[in-house]
């Protein structure tokens, strides 16, 4: 199966229109700023750091420190299916961290699919509690989550990925 990249290539210009459409409707929106960056890029890559810190009259440290503290904001480009397993109290309560090294495993086993996945960004609390081990599937909410579950999300997402790019 192939799953190629739903994200446009890093583009400052594209990057410079998109803050300063932000920053003239918002004070001090240097989250905003990158929150749309990655959300059309995929990611925050570096050389978006010196636009924002521009257009929002910030320095670069300012904005470093808004992209470090985020967790959320990435500075790498995301997998094909990212997937995000909840590591926080309630969903370790009902075996959040035996289907971590469950899944881990899985991915060893299939390359594919860890191609796929890439390594999982543990995510604290999805509000999904009661229908835990919770996740997510390329933004999608997921409960109950088994590995079997959970790879059939990813290999349904990347089938639709695929056929969308045809
Ligand atoms: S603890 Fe996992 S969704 Fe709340």
């Amino acid at each position: 199966m192939t799953c190629t990249s739903r994200w446009p290539v890093w583009d400052s210009v594209v990057a410079r229109q998109l803050v300063t459409a932000i920053a003239e409707r918002h004070a001090g929106p240097v989250l905003m700023c990158l929150q749309a960056i990655q959300g059309h890029f995929g990611y925050v890559p570096e050389g978006a750091t010196p636009i924002v810190a521009d257009v929002c009259n910030v320095s670069r440290a300012d904005v470093h420190g808004v992209l470090t503290f985020y967790a959320d904001l990435r500075t790498s480009p995301p997998p094909p299916v990212p997937v995000r397993l909840c590591a926080a109290e309630a969903c370790q309560a009902v075996g959040a961290r035996a289907l971590k090294g469950q899944w881990q495993a899985t991915c060893e086993l299939d390359a594919e699919l860890a191609a796929l996945t890439g390594v999982d960004e543990p995510i604290f609390c999805l509000g999904n509690c009661a229908l835990g081990p919770a996740a997510v599937v390329d933004g999608e909410l997921m409960g109950r989550v088994t590995v079997e579950r959970l790879r059939a999300a990813v290999l349904a997402r990347a089938e639709q990925d695929s056929e969308q790019s045809v």
